[in-house]
């Protein structure tokens, strides 16, 4: 059985999450994101307006949710937990999902005329804004202008994504996806205790051409390199991300993505990149030979029963890194079937990390392509740390707590001297 890795490591677990819909097309797509919340652990209360209420039904959010839905001014809550406790009282955070145009204005301009808007005015937790509209109404002064004022007090906004739009243009105003809602969602409850770190992460296989169609590459799908991206980030690092192709989608939210193909094309984005960062994560798993020449033209078949591929040796990224790393937290991974800890100790020296985090690639059930992840984290003193099976963002948090470890001593190697 493979664990929905979501469920594990959230911030937005046990946390009173109100999402208030208005109405805008987009509010069909706030089910799914009420079904995510509540997956991941929160105790989801509805608010709808009015203006909602003509785009879908509150029955299909009580049901997702599992709490009365609140539609109504004066509206009591009825049979909860809540008791006569006001919503505003026992919220964690205020998610507005689609924000139309009218809210925004309304909001922004102090009208206080219905649930939502007086929940608002009378709120002292965080509140994320997610518009949807048509372009143009997006890019107007007065809406530009209202944003501005309520970013100056200090909501927040998630702008939207551009693609096409349910009036049949194309442009900025979709909803931004269900996973980078969450995803800003869960920075409200992250400690930034990775601030003023810049890290570069190497994620997925590298792919080397036979021909124009055939290639070598291997079982990586990215996804370990992806959690340490995206983790970090949350925690407030500026985050590189280095990827090779795979069929996972990278986190999108504030996060720098290169995307490489190549072993060598990898080696030139990292070279170029690394001096401007304080930590580096290689998780990517590297060819380590290439084809020694690439045929223009699609290979033929002949009558040959064997043909033979001659190869070479691919630069060894990390090994360079390490010889030119100076002050910076260098992380390598170690792919092993046998003596896990002592090959690694030993990759570790020979190519002069920080840490080294191994897998056990043997076991078939973690690993590659796997949400979950199982590793040991071996320092340059020799301790080694066992991160039993959990969740790859989970794994992701542990090793980024050793590179923490990792920073903090080299920054006092630095103050004595
Ligand atoms: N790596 C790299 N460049 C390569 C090959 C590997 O930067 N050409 C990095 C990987 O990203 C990983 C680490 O080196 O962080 C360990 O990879 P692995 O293939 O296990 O190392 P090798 O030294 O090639 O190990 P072995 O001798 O077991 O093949």
């Amino acid at each position: 059985m493979t664990a929905d890795h979501s469920q594990h490591h959230s911030n937005l677990k046990n946390k009173e999450i109100v999402v208030a819909i208005t109405g805008g097309i987009a509010a069909y797509k706030t089910a799914e994101l009420v079904r995510e919340l509540t997956k991941r652990g929160s105790n989801v209360h509805v608010v709808m307006t009015k203006n909602a209420m003509e785009f879908v039904t509150p029955l299909t959010f009580q049901t997702l949710s599992g709490n009365p839905v609140i539609n109504e001014m004066f509206q009591l809550f009825s049979g909860s937990k809540i008791g006569h406790v006001t919503l505003s009282d026992i919220a964690d955070h205020l998610v507005i999902v689609p924000a139309t145009a009218n809210i925004i204005g309304k909001i922004a301009n102090g009208i206080a005329d219905d649930f939502l808007t007086t929940m608002v005015m009378a709120t002292t937790v965080p509140v994320l804004f997610v518009p949807s509209m048509n372009t143009k109404m997006w890019e107007s002064r007065i809406v530009q202008g209202n944003i501005e004022k309520l970013e100056d007090l200090g909501f927040r906004f998630l702008e939207p994504a551009a693609g096409e739009l349910a009036c049949g243009t194309s442009g900025k105003g979709r909803l931004p996806e269900v996973e980078d809602i969450v995803e800003t969602m869960e920075d409200v409850f992250t400690l930034k205790d990775l601030q003023d770190q810049k890290i570069m992460v190497t994620a997925g296989p590298t792919t080397e051409f036979i021909d124009p169609v055939r290639c070598i590459t291997n079982r990586s799908s990215g996804k370990m390199g992806y959690a340490l991206a995206k983790i970090a980030r949350r925690r407030g690092a500026e985050v590189i991300l280095i990827t090779g192709q795979t069929y996972v989608k990278p986190p999108r939210i504030d996060i720098e993505v290169i995307r490489v193909t190549t072993a060598v094309e990898m080696r030139n984005a990292v070279m170029d990149r690394f001096r401007e960062c304080s930590v580096i994560i290689k998780a990517a798993a590297v060819a380590d030979f290439r084809c020694r020449t690439e045929s223009c033209q699609k290979m033929k078949k002949t009558s040959d029963a064997i043909v033979s591929l001659e190869l070479e040796k691919n630069p060894d990224i990390i090994a360079e890194l390490g010889a030119v790393k100076e002050h910076r937290v260098l992380v390598g991974f170690a792919a092993e079937t046998e003596n896990l800890t002592k090959n690694a100790a030993d990759k570790l020296k020979r190519k002069q990390l920080d840490l080294i985090v191994a897998n056990d690639v043997s076991k078939a059930d973690i690993g590659f392509g796997s949400d979950d992840n199982e590793v040991t984290i071996v320092e340059t003193t020799g301790h080694v740390k066992q991160v039993p099976r959990m969740s790859k963002d989970e794994v992701a948090s542990i090793i980024l707590d050793s590179v923490k470890k990792c920073l903090k001593k080299k920054q006092r190697k630095e103050d004595w001297y």
